[in-house]
């Protein structure tokens, strides 16, 4: 059975952006946030960006109507009903997502499928909040999710094959994604790979092994990645990149997870990268 109506819970960063890829990729699109002024928010920020994406042409004024003629926003769970696939991306809360889980347990036809983006929290818990342990699975989408082409499919251990057969045909067929399976362990793959290189990086530069300039230039010119460790690490924010490596560390009590003495410190002081003018490099 073919995926075509689908949901997102969450309009922010990661919802907005999956929810575009959904609604261009010919599917019916309903958002649901908490408030009518967020959900309105959400729906300016996507004719705001859809309008970018024709001026700068990579996008016509036709395909732009359409977009949007498919994709509604609401703050009502009750219009969800005949939904195939419902993708939530609300706060990386426990308790939220939990509360979130429950209530599309009840309201979505019983053969809905129900993904999370969640980046940290087990699959297998949230799956615990439903009746349909099967049919629920990650979805792991990558920031900006309208250009970044990784979605990472996460099994618990009830997620069903069949689940995960057709949520991948859908990824990459449909919305044009590169699907990567892997099972229910913190990090899953790629932050599992990411995070020890970064905080590798961070200890290199702590004990002065290399200045910051070399370090990313070590790997923008060696390895030809397009940052630097730790022009990434700012970018991705250094209060983030803590939690992401205590939730590592948590699972798997190995060094190479903990956050090193130098983040913690740059944390607390406020330095958390480009979002605050002042990580390992200072911004405008
Ligand atoms: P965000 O804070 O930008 O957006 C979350 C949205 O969910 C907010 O607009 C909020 O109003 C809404 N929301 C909260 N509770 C809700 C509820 N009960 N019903 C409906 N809407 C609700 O967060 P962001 O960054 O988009 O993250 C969302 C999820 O995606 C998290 O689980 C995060 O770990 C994950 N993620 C984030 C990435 C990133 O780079 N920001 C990358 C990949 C995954």
């Amino acid at each position: 059975m073919t995926i075509k109506k689908v949901a997102v819970i969450g309009g922010g960063t990661m919802g907005s952006g999956i929810a575009e890829v959904a609604a261009k990729s010919g599917c019916d699109t309903i958002v649901v946030e908490i408030d009518a002024s967020l959900a309105e928010q959400a729906q300016k920020k996507l004719e705001v960006s859809t309008e970018k994406a024709v001026s700068r042409g990579k996008m016509t004024d036709e395909d732009r109507s359409g977009l949007l003629s498919r994709i509604s926003f609401t703050t009502s769970f009750d219009e969800l009903t005949d939904r195939d696939l419902v993708i939530e991306a609300v706060v990386e809360s426990p308790s939220v997502k939990a509360s979130v889980f429950k209530t599309l347990d009840e309201i979505v036809q019983k053969d809905g499928i129900l993904a999370s983006n969640t980046s940290s929290i087990s699959i297998g818990d949230i799956a615990n909040n439903t009746s349909r342990g099967p049919q629920v699975l990650g979805m792991h989408f990558f920031n900006p999710a309208t250009v970044q082409p990784l979605v990472e499919l996460i099994s618990s251990e009830v997620t069903s094959e069949e689940t995960l057969n057709r949520v991948e045909t859908f990824t990459r067929e449909v919305m044009g994604k590169h699907p990567i399976r892997t099972i229910d362990r913190a990090g899953f793959v790629v932050n599992r790979l990411l995070v020890p290189y970064l905080l590798q990086a961070m200890h290199m530069f702590d004990r002065g092994q290399a200045s910051k300039e070399d370090i990313d230039a070590g790997m923008k010119f060696g390895c030809a990645h397009p940052q630097g460790p730790l022009e990434l690490s700012d970018l991705i924010g250094l209060d983030t990149l803590q939690l992401v490596a205590e939730v590592l560390y948590e699972e798997f009590k190995e060094p190479t997870y903990a956050p090193p003495p130098i983040l913690k410190r740059m944390v607390t002081a406020g330095h958390l990268g480009r979002k605050t003018g002042k990580g390992f490099y200072t911004y405008e």
